[in-house]
């Protein structure tokens, strides 16, 4: 297995891993107008013999209280369903986790499931007195700091890229 930026000749493929995992297109549209209007971008893919079965992308997301602070969201992740829980997906957030930290990202937000992300260091961001923009149980939203105490004495609501609310 190979784990690599994506190149401008994986697109296609990195559309139909996410076409493939989720249950629409969605995810695969909201990476196709990421790439084109959101920056900086983690995109990762892992790669089979030759053939993409995951993906990863992060790309920024703020904090209402500070606009200088550099915050990068975790968001689509998908792999082939054939190639699941195999420790691809985990192996695509530790890797993309170590992009962020070398982009300067102070901390890295996500949405998903709370019994996965823990496992790279995400609590829940209640206890860093951050929520969601959407309105999601507090579990589900989570965060781990790159940089220890980057989030200190902030608080308020994380957004993501206008990419997300136009899905
Ligand atoms: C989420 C996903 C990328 C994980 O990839 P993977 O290669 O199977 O991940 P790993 O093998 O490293 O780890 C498997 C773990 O992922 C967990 N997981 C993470 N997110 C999950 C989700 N949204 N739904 C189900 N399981 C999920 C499973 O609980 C499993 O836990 P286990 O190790 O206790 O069995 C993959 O399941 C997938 O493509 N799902 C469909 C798309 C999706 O829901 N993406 C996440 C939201 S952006």
């Amino acid at each position: 297995m190979n784990y690599r930026l994506e190149q401008a000749a994986d697109r296609d493929a990195v559309y139909a891993v996410n076409v493939a995992a989720f249950p629409g297109k969605e995810e695969a549209e909201l990476v196709d107008k990421l790439r084109e209007t959101a920056e900086p971008l983690i995109s990762l893919v892992a790669e089979d013999n030759g053939k993409i079965i995951g993906h990863i992308l992060f790309s920024p997301v703020t904090l209402a209280s500070d606009s200088t602070l550099q915050l990068m969201g975790l968001a689509p992740m998908a792999v082939l369903p054939q190639h699941q829980k195999q420790g691809i997906g985990s192996r695509l957030v530790a890797l993309g986790l170590e992009h962020c930290q070398l982009l300067g990202a102070g901390a890295v937000a996500v949405l998903g499931h709370p019994a996965f992300y823990p496992r790279f260091g995400f609590t829940s961001a209640t206890g860093f007195g951050i929520k969601s923009e959407y309105d999601v149980p507090p579990e589900v939203f989570m965060i781990k700091e790159l940089l220890p105490g980057y989030l200190s004495g902030n608080n308020g609501t994380i957004s993501y890229h206008q990419a997300f609310s136009e899905l």
